[in-house]
């Protein structure tokens, strides 16, 4: 049955902006993320703590922490790739932190250096940490329809990996479809197959726009039940690891739909597409979500 209440998890200020191939000002950081705080967003991944020789992007990310003005109900989130990541980003002062495995050896080699079980296995002192400080932990799966070196995935693979995540005690699973191939059907398939044995309260849904897909996917994911969304202020960004990956589904885009459904979600939409064409001028380009470029006087 579609929620009557979204979540919206904005990760344009981490997803977003990682790929960027020009560096990004500091005070650009953080006005988008005040922006979208201001627009409603409760839930905003704004960094990740991972190696700066990999993501030069996100090489500020304790900077960023350390100056933000925080609004009261709002979560800080970040990546933390591995203990260390995890024991950074409790220093900075985040809220929640997310890790991050693969449907795929192929991805998790590129992306991680490391297999899919060894990923595991670093998560398990993260988990152990997070709990003694009382930090909660989201997870994400990438490569849930299709990796970019190993092809097409087989929904037992997304099953097992996001049942070894929720076995560790992550709260939630993100189910990422990282180069954006996925179409309705595909994610049908996936959901009928998850939905077999996670509850759907455990899942959120995280699209790549790349085919143009992102929508669409994410309206299946409501009909099934999903009631976390993650999306990209502005449809920014785009994976490094996932050659030809573009932006999420864009959040102006989304909250058009939730509006349009009459699905809650907090957000207002003015507020929202001010802030994305705010960083969009900031990146040097046009905001990328159509209800933004429908919206925004010529
Ligand atoms: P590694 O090479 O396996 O780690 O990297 P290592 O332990 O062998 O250490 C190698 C170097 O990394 C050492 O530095 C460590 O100190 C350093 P060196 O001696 O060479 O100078 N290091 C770190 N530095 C900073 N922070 C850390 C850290 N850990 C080790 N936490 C690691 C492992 C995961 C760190 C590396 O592979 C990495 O940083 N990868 C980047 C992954 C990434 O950020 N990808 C993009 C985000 S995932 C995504 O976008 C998908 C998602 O959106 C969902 C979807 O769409 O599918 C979430
Ligand atoms: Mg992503």
């Amino acid at each position: 049955m579609i929620p009557k209440q979204v979540k919206i998890v904005e990760v344009g200020p981490r997803d977003g902006l990682q790929n960027e191939a020009t560096p990004i000002h500091h005070d650009d950081k953080l006005a988008l993320i005040d922006g979208l705080a201001d627009a409603g967003l409760r839930a905003i991944e704004a960094g990740s703590f991972v190696n700066p020789k990999w993501v030069p992007q996100m090489a500020g990310s304790g900077d960023v922490f350390a100056a933000l003005q925080r609004r009261p109900g709002v979560v800080y989130s970040a990546l933390t790739p591995n203990l260390r990541g995890f024991e950074q980003a409790l220093a900075a002062g985040v809220d929640e932190v997310a890790v991050f495995a693969a449907a795929s050896e192929g991805f998790s080699r590129k992306n991680i250096n490391c297999s899919v079980a060894e990923s595991l296995q670093r998560f398990e002192p993260v988990m152990v940490a997070a709990s003694a400080a009382g930090v909660p932990v989201r997870a994400y799966v990438s490569c849930v329809i299709a990796c970019p070196y190993d092809g097409r995935i087989d929904a037992s693979n997304v099953l097992n990996v996001t049942r070894a995540l929720l076995d560790l005690g992550c709260y939630e699973v993100s189910l990422g479809d990282t180069v954006g191939q996925a179409t309705p059907a595909d994610t049908r398939r996936l959901l009928d197959t998850l939905l077999s044995a996670v509850p759907v309260g455990q899942l959120a849904a995280h699209f790549h726009d790349t085919y143009g897909q992102a929508l669409a996917n994410t309206l299946v994911a409501l009909d099934y039940g999903i009631a976390t969304i993650d999306s990209s202020v502005a449809g920014l960004g785009g994976c490094p690891y996932a050659r030809g990956a573009s932006g999420n589904l864009a959040t102006e885009d989304l909250v058009y739909m939730l509006n349009g459904m009459d699905i809650e979600h907090g957000v207002n939409l003015d507020k929202l597409i001010a802030a994305g064409n705010r960083i969009s001028a900031a990146l040097g380009r046009r905001n990328q979500s159509k209800v933004a470029q429908a919206l925004t006087p010529p």
